[in-house]
């Protein structure tokens, strides 16, 4: 049988290249994003109690409605903006899934699609397969700051979205107020729809505010937040997430959702809403993850990486420049290899996998494994 393929370029993500070499060579895995400690056992108790509760059919298409009310009150605690949990709010089988809905729900033929590069993988290939024309705005390292007046040249009557990431993965940068004020002015008039990727919201550092874009009134009119609680609650292998837009945004959204995955697994949503009562099970969040930037950091504050601090996400990218003039993609498989170490290079992200010798560890690991990995960063 013959069949062209609807992503050519499609391959292996270098999530599962870097996985699975760590796993071949016994290395340290600090490429893939997931946490190596246990998720609260207060909620996993919780997913038990739901089962035993009787809570294994169907949910409601847009989600069990006690964790739809307690996303709702989140949003009203934390940045005082009201979501209907009605009509305005869906749980959905992870942020991956959100991002595929949105992008397969408005997306057509030539429509246009603006992104920040480096950029989390599974945008464009959403974007590709619905027939939409991908537009790279790429930023550089280290600072990964946005000039607004490239953002302002690449926008014309053939865009359909902007996809922006805050805190960014992998970048560990953040949007502040006036790259949000310099956004919503841009997208003022327009019919443009703006996926504003927040599945990091909780994880954020220094003392920053989390600019999300519901605290914008003409951005929020225009856009869905997405958000993941795998991100939040350290269990990124139940993938349980779910977004958020007003009314009109929602109805076309939940079309294609509902017979997409129709619903999402119900005592998992029953345990998130119960665990959702309690607003410290995610305020904690960014202290928890500072201390671990903040370890990770000073044991390799002499090694030969140069450091920019993670301003935000579970990942810190260091730059190798001084150690080596090899292409990313190489030092990352060899520190693997001889070095049991394993990154992600940021080329993978980035528009033609320009090369900034940088890499990006994942910091959402047990303090023993950490200073396991410093140990080996300090000798390369
Ligand atoms: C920026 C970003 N968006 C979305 C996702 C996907 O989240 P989920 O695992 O909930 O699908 C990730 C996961 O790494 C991410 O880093």
């Amino acid at each position: 049988m013959q069949h062209t393929s609807k992503l050519p370029n499609v391959g292996t993500t270098i999530f599962s290249i870097m996985s699975g070499l760590a796993n071949q060579h016994n290395a340290i895995n600090l490429s893939q994003g997931f946490p190596n400690f246990k998720s609260d056992q207060k909620l996993m108790d919780l997913v038990t109690n739901a089962m035993n509760s009787g809570y294994n059919q169907y949910a409601p298409m847009a989600g069990n409605m006690q964790l739809r009310i307690a996303i709702a009150n989140k949003f009203d605690n934390l940045y005082n903006s009201s979501y209907n949990p009605d009509s305005e709010i869906t749980v959905t089988a992870g942020a991956t899934q959100a991002i595929y809905t949105i992008i397969s729900a408005f997306i057509r033929p030539d429509d246009e699609v603006v992104i920040f590069r480096p950029a989390y993988d599974c945008y464009e290939p959403a974007i590709e397969i619905n027939g939409g024309k991908t537009i790279s705005i790429q930023l550089e390292a280290p600072n990964y700051s946005v000039d607004w007046n490239e953002v302002k040249q690449k926008i014309h009557s053939k865009t359909k979205m902007v996809i922006i990431n805050t805190p960014q993965n992998p970048s560990g940068t953040l949007f502040s107020k006036d790259d949000m004020l310099k956004l919503e002015e841009l997208l003022k008039g327009t019919d443009i729809i703006l996926l504003s990727d927040e599945v990091y919201e909780h994880i954020i550092f220094d003392g920053e505010q989390h600019q999300s874009a519901c605290l914008f009134p003409d951005l929020k009119s225009r856009t869905f937040v997405v958000a993941s609680f795998g991100k939040t609650f350290h269990n990124t292998g139940w993938k349980v997430g779910y977004c958020c837009a007003p009314k009109e945004l929602m109805q076309e959204f939940q079309k294609v959702h509902q017979f997409n995955v129709f619903c999402v697994n119900h005592p998992l949503q029953k345990a998130l809403g119960d665990y959702l009562q309690e607003p410290n099970h995610y305020l904690e969040l960014s202290a928890f993850y500072q201390r671990k930037r903040d370890l990770f950091l000073s044991l390799i504050r002499d090694s030969r990486f140069k450091i920019t601090p993670s301003k935000g996400t579970y990942f810190q990218v260091l730059n190798y420049s001084d150690i080596t003039n090899e292409y990313d993609l190489d030092f990352a498989k060899r520190l693997t290899i001889e070095h049991k170490i394993a990154s992600i290079p940021m080329s993978a992200f980035n528009e033609n996998n320009l090369d900034n010798k940088v890499l990006r560890f994942c910091f959402a690991k047990t303090d023993d494994t950490l200073k396991h990995a410093a140990d080996i960063l300090n000798k390369i």
